[in-house]
């Protein structure tokens, strides 16, 4: 099997996520907002890599660990010979916790609709687990994966860790759940991290970090505008803004513009008032119970929950009926 680094990505297409129409659309509405799909180019992924290393960015470091001390429990009833099928894999770092306690696992796939955190990730799993198939897909996970044909028959486990589900509205999120269920149907297993509510403080803490890396992270969908859109963006005349929305339970991102100013995208005037907000991103925090009420509405049996001592971060195991 051809294990270079250089071999192009199994690729699928995704119908919905095209940059310049979301940027197009979502410029033009009164209340201004993008998707935060598009965060994730080589330079949006480096720069999450970096938040996942913030002393504030409790998130990465906790979901790991509650990991650590579960994975033998989430790998003992796991059939032989069967595949990881992991969504929004990013750096695929916490998956090596899943692969060392699962030895035997046949294949590994990783949806992701970052080229560059594939590649990464793919190059550096082949040389620590040389046995495994490493299947790297560039794919929108809101859509059915189309396995390749050769593992279609392989007994699934997911893996959906990051709170990645936390950025999707707790409606989009049940209708992910059941895109799930449906692509892991037959074994059916979901083991899904989701950050909890907590402390406003700590939350904001997280998402406003002293370093500054999360404005930029922010800030860089701007910088990917004018880069592919031939966007006009001075950056240095918005920023970066995060806020807890205790009604909604979630973190909000936005970035706001210091001045009134016109901005072209694809030759497309956008216009800016000074204090005008675009939305980036939500992330919300649920519950343990909210959390299972929603994976029940999409069909699941919320089966094990794992957390850490704080409470601050949940590990869900999803199975289907
Ligand atoms: N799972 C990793 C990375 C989380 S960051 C972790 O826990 O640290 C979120 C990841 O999801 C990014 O790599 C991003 O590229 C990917 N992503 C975001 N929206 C996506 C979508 N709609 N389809 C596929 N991947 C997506
Ligand atoms: C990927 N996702 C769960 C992260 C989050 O915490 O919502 C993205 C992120 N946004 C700001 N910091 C990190």
């Amino acid at each position: 099997m051809i294990r270079d680094a250089a071999r192009p990505l199994e690729r699928f297409s995704f119908p919905d996520s095209d940059f310049a129409l979301d940027v197009s659309q979502g410029l033009s509405n009164p209340h201004k907002a993008l998707s935060p799909r598009f965060f994730y180019d080589s330079i949006g992924s480096a720069l999450f890599e970096e938040i996942t290393q913030l002393s504030e960015y409790y998130l990465t470091r906790v979901e790991g660990a509650i990991l650590g001390a579960h994975a033998a429990e989430i790998a003992y009833d796991e059939p032989l010979g069967g595949m990881l099928v992991e969504f929004g894999s990013g750096s695929s770092r916490k998956t090596e916790i899943l692969l060392d306690a699962l030895p035997s696992l046949a294949a590994y796939v990783a949806v992701d609709v970052s080229e560059s955190a594939l590649y990464e990730a793919r190059s550096r799993l082949a040389s620590r687990y040389p046995s495994l198939d490493i299947r790297p897909i560039v794919a929108d996970f809101s859509y059915p994966i189309d396995y390749p044909l050769d593992l279609a028959e392989l007994h699934r486990i997911g893996f959906f860790p990051g709170s990645t589900i936390g950025n999707l509205t707790p409606h989009e999120a049940v209708r992910l759940l059941v895109v799930m269920r449906n692509s892991l149907a037959r074994s059916g297993r979901l083991i899904i991290g989701v950050d909890l509510k907590k402390d406003p403080r700590r939350l904001l803490a997280a998402y406003n970090d002293a370093a500054g890396v999360t404005a930029a992270f922010n800030l860089n969908l701007l910088a990917r505008i004018n880069r592919e859109l031939a966007g006009s963006f001075d950056l240095k005349a918005f920023r970066h803004h995060a806020i807890y929305n205790a009604h909604e339970g979630r973190i909000e991102m936005h970035i706001i513009s210091l001045k009134d100013q016109s901005v072209t995208v694809l030759g497309q005037q956008i216009e800016f008032r000074a204090g005008e907000r675009i939305h980036t991103e939500n992330s919300y925090k649920y519950a343990v119970e909210q959390f299972q009420g929603l994976a029940r509405s999409a069909g699941w049996i919320a089966r094990r929950v794992w957390l850490d001592e704080d409470r601050l971060f949940s590990v869900h195991e999803l199975i289907s009926p």
